[in-house]
């Protein structure tokens, strides 16, 4: 699995697992399990969760997954911004690892950016989780540019290395001078919901970029948010089919005839557009 490698000598796979909407129904567990598991085995070793899915169920469901198999995992986590002060984030960390059955995190993120207190404490506890050896790295989420300028200039601002935001070919703002910045900042840029939650609608050009390699459009979906050095896609997979095909988008090297055709089905949308947080 190719690495992507940001400050702080971070390095996470390029390609993981997401985990929303799953540990909402103990029917699905086994299944959501073995995802995890089968998403592993293939080389997905990165798996985003958070104590909001299904209220520290998903998280329940990765310490399954994980039990026995942890060394050589990359497990992400994220404090929901309704109780990040820094005694909150302190505990949240602290419940997020005894859901998840294993003694650090390696990678832990502020959820979301419209929460009511100071990032400046969210961030201090981020440093104390970091000094216990709780977390080995932490980031941020649905941040924007303005957001991630502010946060540079706080204390403990230099030490976020990944920020977590919306990106698939049919949701481009990213594209809009957002990826620049996380790359000349060298933070790595973690793209959610590359799969418009399974609703990407295939067009004509995707169709046939996916038949000229021989996999699903899906497939080629995530390899395209790949294509940039500091991107690392999360799709979230319970099918194993789907857990297959999407491991095969590391492998996949769009040519530049690819991206043409790509980028007429999906063109970058005009300056300014910025959907890169989910409603
Ligand atoms: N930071 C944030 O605010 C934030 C927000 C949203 C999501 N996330 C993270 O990003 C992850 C991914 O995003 P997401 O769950 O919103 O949506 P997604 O990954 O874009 O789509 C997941 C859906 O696509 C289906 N799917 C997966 N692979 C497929 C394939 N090869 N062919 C056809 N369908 C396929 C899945 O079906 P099956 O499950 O039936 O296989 C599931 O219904 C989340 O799970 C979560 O970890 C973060």
């Amino acid at each position: 699995m190719r690495m992507v490698r940001s400050r702080g000598g971070c390095a996470m796979p390029a390609l993981g697992l997401g985990t929303w909407k799953m540990g909402e129904d103990r029917n699905h567990r086994k299944a959501e399990v073995e995802a995890l598991q089968l998403g592993v085995d293939l080389g997905m070793t990165l798996i985003d969760t958070a104590e909001l899915y299904a209220s520290g169920g998903a998280e329940e469901v990765v310490g399954e997954a994980i039990r026995g198999r942890r060394e050589g995992l990359f497990i992400v986590s994220k404090v929901h911004q309704s109780g990040s002060t820094y005694d909150g984030t302190i505990r949240a960390a602290e419940a997020s690892l005894r859901r998840m059955g294993t003694d650090r995190m390696d990678l832990y993120l502020l959820h979301n950016r419209n929460g009511p207190y100071p990032l400046e404490d969210t961030l201090k506890a981020f440093d104390r989780l970091k000094r216990d050896g709780k977390i080995l790295h932490y980031g941020l989420s649905n941040f924007d540019a303005p957001d991630m300028e502010k946060a540079e200039t706080m204390p403990h601002g230099p030490g976020i290395t990944a920020n977590q935001l919306r990106y698939s070919l049919a949701r481009r703002g990213l594209d809009n001078g957002l990826l620049d910045w996380h790359a000349k900042h060298d933070i790595a840029v973690m793209g959610y919901t590359p799969l418009e939650e399974g609703f990407l609608r295939p067009k004509p050009g995707l169709a046939q970029v996916a038949s000229r390699h021989g996999v699903s459009p899906m497939c080629i979906a995530l390899a395209w948010t790949l294509r940039h050095p500091s991107v690392v896609s999360i799709p979230k997979a319970t099918n194993p089919g789907h857990v297959r095909d999407n491991a095969r988008a590391i492998e996949i090297k769009l040519t530049g005839e690819d991206l043409a055709a790509l980028d007429g089905d999906y063109p970058k949308p005009p300056p300014g557009t910025f959907d890169v947080w989910g409603a």
